[in-house]
Formats: C-alpha cells, structure tokens, sequence
C-alpha cells in the first residue's frame, strides 16, 4: 500500500470524491481514507490504482504517489525541499518535469518559483536527472492551496481524456436534452460497473451515458421512445466506433432481458418528452422494469429534478438509496444524480 493523492476537479463539492470512491470500490481496491482537504484526496492504496483512475475517472484531475505533506509558506517549502530524499520515486538518468497546480487564491508568480525549486532540488539530490519538459518519464507534482503543499511524483505525463473532443456539439446527432460529457462520465462511474458488465441506458437520448460506458470498455445496451432518438443515438456511437445494442422501446416495458448496471437520465417533462404521461407514473414503471433486469446488491445511477419523490419510488420498487448530490443548473432546476442498490 502507498501513500497516493489525487487532485480533484473543482467543479462540484460532492461527486468528484463520490466517483473516485465508487471506481476504487468497483475495482475492489482495498483503501483507507486519510485525508480530505479543498480539492484534494490523501488514500492509502495500491500503486496500481493510478492508472485505473486516469483512465476511468472524469472528475479527478491527476494522481500522484505522495512524496512530502507541508505548510504552505514558500520558506518552508523551500528548505524541506532541499532536505527531501526523492529515491522512493526516482531513479539515476530520469527524464523529470516539474509542475505546481494552485487551488484557490494563489498567485502565479509563486508557481514559476516553486516549479523552478522542485526541479533544482531533485536533480541535487539524485545525480543524473534530466530535466524534460516536454517528454518527462516522472512529473512531479505540488499541489499550493491555501491551507497546504503537497508534493506528489506520476510515471508519464497527465491524462488526455478527450472530453473537449467528444463534446455534444462535436458529434453527428446533437438534441438540446444531451447531458455534459464528465457528467455522464461520472455518473456511469457512480454505478460501479466492473469487468466487462452491461451498462443499460433506457432512456438513452443521444447516447452520451452509453458513449462513456463504451469508451470505458463496458458492453452497451440502450433506448429510446423515439425513433429519431434511436437512430441519432447509434449514429453517434458508430462515430467513436462502438457497437451497442440498442431498441425503439418503451423503458416501462423493455425488451432487455438483463443488465449489471443502469445509469439513465429519465424524462420529467420539460426538454425531453414523456410521450403524455405523469412523469412519476414513468419512473414508477421504470424502477419496477429496473428491479427485473438487475440482480441483487447492484446499482442504477440516475439524474432526476430534485423535490421529486425519487427515494419513496425506488424504495417501493425494493431500491435502497445509497448516495445523492445536488448539482445547481439553474434558477428553475437543481438535479439530484441518485444512486440507488437493488437489496
Ligand atoms: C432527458 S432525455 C435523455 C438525454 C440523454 N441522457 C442524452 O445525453 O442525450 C430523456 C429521453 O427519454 C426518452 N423517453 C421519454 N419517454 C420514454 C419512455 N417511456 N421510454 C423510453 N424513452 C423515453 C425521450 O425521448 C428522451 O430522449
């Protein structure tokens, strides 16, 4: 077990932290919690969890094995640095960059100066470093926040993750109900898929969900009440070259006949239609369609209006709630990404 911290997006107080865990959880990494603070999350846990994270995580901005905790006085920092020993994390002949990420009201100038005396300090303490910038084999890490420095070493360079790339506006079929690439990121992440589970959307839309799950390598299933959505759906898909099953349907009555995990972002009537009906009647329908595909202990993440009766739904349907964040779109909406656990 190691010392590893990540960094986290600052996009919202909660889900970042709750996707991280879930992966680690879904992954059966064993770890312990050491610390929270700000943006960023202390565990004690396997090395190899690195790059799972990166390649599964949307929310969490990099990883690192922790090499030295501190205050955040720029003195301070400076003569710990000259003192740390980095062989834990790095080897004679190297290629080495460092860089320092600022949480919160941090000045820039402090940066450039802390870069420069993280570099210095490991090429002095381990002899023949090379310093890289643009190829580096180690990057090294500081994290300045107000509150603290932690300094942090990463095999290769920070992930790509494509999210600009895959952005709704850049696919074939765009509908103005398309959910956020890292929120559906997330909330694939937050229904624990493993291995090579099916990951079922019943209400896919566009397919952002099930472009995540694919691009993370989970089998794909989804539909749609709408043809023009079905069709668009697998248009998009095709474009990132995945393969899903997918049906004109009604997700009150589905023709799937399985799934491991659900993640949806069902209708409530505004944007996306609900062909009619009361949105809650859908929802009613869905959780008991819900409770037929999965089996016991696994988990369906959905996105739905907060104020709804979502718990009391999925608690009659044998669904217990085991997490929910409230994430702010605006004046006239607040979303609660739910996760519930079929017992
Ligand atoms: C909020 S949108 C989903 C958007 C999707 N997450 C995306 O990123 O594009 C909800 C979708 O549910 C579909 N829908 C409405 N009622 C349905 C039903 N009974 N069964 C299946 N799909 C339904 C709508 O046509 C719409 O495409």
């Amino acid at each position: 077990m190691d010392n590893i911290f990540f960094v986290l997006s600052g996009e919202h107080p909660t889900l970042p932290c709750a996707e991280l865990r879930s992966v680690l959880d879904a992954e059966s990494f064993n770890y312990t919690l050491l610390d929270k603070m700000h943006q960023v999350v202390r565990l004690r846990v396997d090395e190899s969890a690195l790059p799972v994270i990166d390649a599964r995580c949307g929310l969490t901005r990099a990883g690192c094995l922790e090499i030295a905790l501190m205050e955040p006085n720029l003195e301070r920092i400076s003569r710990t640095l000259r003192r740390l020993s980095f062989d834990s994390v790095l080897r004679k002949g190297d290629r080495i960059a460092a860089r320092v990420i600022r949480l919160g009201r941090v000045s820039g100038e402090k940066i450039e100066r802390l870069e420069e005396e993280i570099g210095t300090a490991a090429v002095s303490n381990i002899p023949g470093l090379n310093v890289d910038l643009r190829k580096p084999q180690v990057l090294l890490i500081g994290v300045l926040a107000e509150e603290f420095f932690i300094l942090g070493a990463r095999k290769g360079p920070l992930p790509k993750k494509g999210f600009f790339e895959r952005r709704p506006r850049k696919r074939p079929f765009f509908h103005a109900t398309v959910m956020s690439v890292k929120l559906s990121r997330c909330m694939v992440n937050l229904a624990r898929p493993r291995d090579d589970d099916l990951v079922l959307d019943p209400f896919c839309g566009t397919g952002s969900i099930l472009l995540e799950a694919g691009l993370m390598g989970f089998r794909v299933a989804g539909g749609d009440v709408k043809r023009r959505m079905v069709v668009g759906c697998a248009e998009n898909l095709r474009h990132f070259d995945l393969d899903p099953a997918l049906v004109l349907h009604d997700a009150r009555q589905t023709p799937f006949r399985i799934a491991d995990v659900i993640v949806t972002d069902p209708p409530y009537g505004r944007a996306a239609t609900t062909m009619g009906l009361a949105s809650c009647e859908i929802l009613r329908a869905f959780f008991q369609e819900a409770s037929r595909l999965l089996m016991k202990g696994r988990h369906i993440c959905l996105a739905y209006p907060q104020g709804s009766k979502l718990k009391e739904i999925g608690l009659e349907s044998g669904f217990a709630l085991i997490e929910s964040h409230l994430l702010y779109v605006h004046s006239s909406l607040t979303r609660e990404i739910a996760v519930f656990c079929k017992g």
